[in-house]
């Protein structure tokens, strides 16, 4: 049997949030339970290293800052995504997991692919999401919709078209497990397509 993990991924400003929203409240009207996470975050400990991540003011190496996605990752795993899964009683919808690491710290910056996926599969054991719901929209599009940005969002166009690849990379080679959503189309047509996609995978 599938597990009931899904992840969301996708370059900053491709209206992830909106979606997962979405797709909660369907979970909700269909009287379906979740626990929603987001990486970084989720524990105590994740949560803060997700503030050092993210602020403007902190000036990170790349290796660093891989490091510190890896091990708020390890504690949120650890603490809540295994002990939930075992259970296997809810959904759980994480907003980004393992594949943001490989897009923005390998395909972005540059740090080694072996390596990321190395310390990765000693931190996720066996939590890998069965479906990865990619939303994937033009750059400049999602550029436009950043308000104020963060260190991570700071990082420019060049950085973000890496990871956008970077992302349809790894899809090609997790086909089974990506689902490549074309979040140029309309709020409710993504939504649509997300809800439609979920209900072939699990509801049937
Ligand atoms: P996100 O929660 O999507 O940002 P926001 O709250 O602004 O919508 O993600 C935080 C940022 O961290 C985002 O720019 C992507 C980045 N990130 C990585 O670079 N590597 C990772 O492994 C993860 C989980 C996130």
């Amino acid at each position: 049997m599938i597990n009931k993990f899904i992840s969301f991924e996708g370059v900053d400003g491709v209206g992830k949030t909106t979606q997962i929203d979405l797709f909660l409240k369907k979970l909700n009207e269909n009287n379906l339970s979740y626990d929603l996470f987001r990486e970084p975050g989720g524990t105590v400990l994740s949560e803060k290293i997700r503030n050092i991540l993210l602020d403007n003011s902190n000036q990170i190496s790349d290796i660093t800052e891989t490091l510190l996605f890896l091990t708020a990752r390890s504690d949120l795993v650890n603490k809540k995504l295994l002990p939930k899964l075992e259970k296997n009683e809810s959904y759980i919808i994480c907003d980004r997991f393992l594949d943001s690491t490989l897009a923005y710290q390998a395909y972005g910056r540059g740090i080694d692919l072996d390596l990321i996926n190395s310390i990765t599969n000693a931190v996720v054991e066996t939590v890998v999401p069965s479906t990865t719901f990619l939303l994937d929209c033009h750059i400049d599009i999602s550029i436009k919709r950043l308000g104020k940005k963060d260190r991570m969002e700071s990082a420019g166009k060049d950085f973000l078209s890496k990871v956008k690849h970077g992302f349809l990379e790894l899809a090609l080679l997790s086909k089974n497990r990506y689902v490549i959503i074309d979040a140029n189309k309309s709020i409710s047509e993504i939504e649509d397509l997300i809800w439609g996609h979920f209900q072939k995978r699990y509801l049937k």
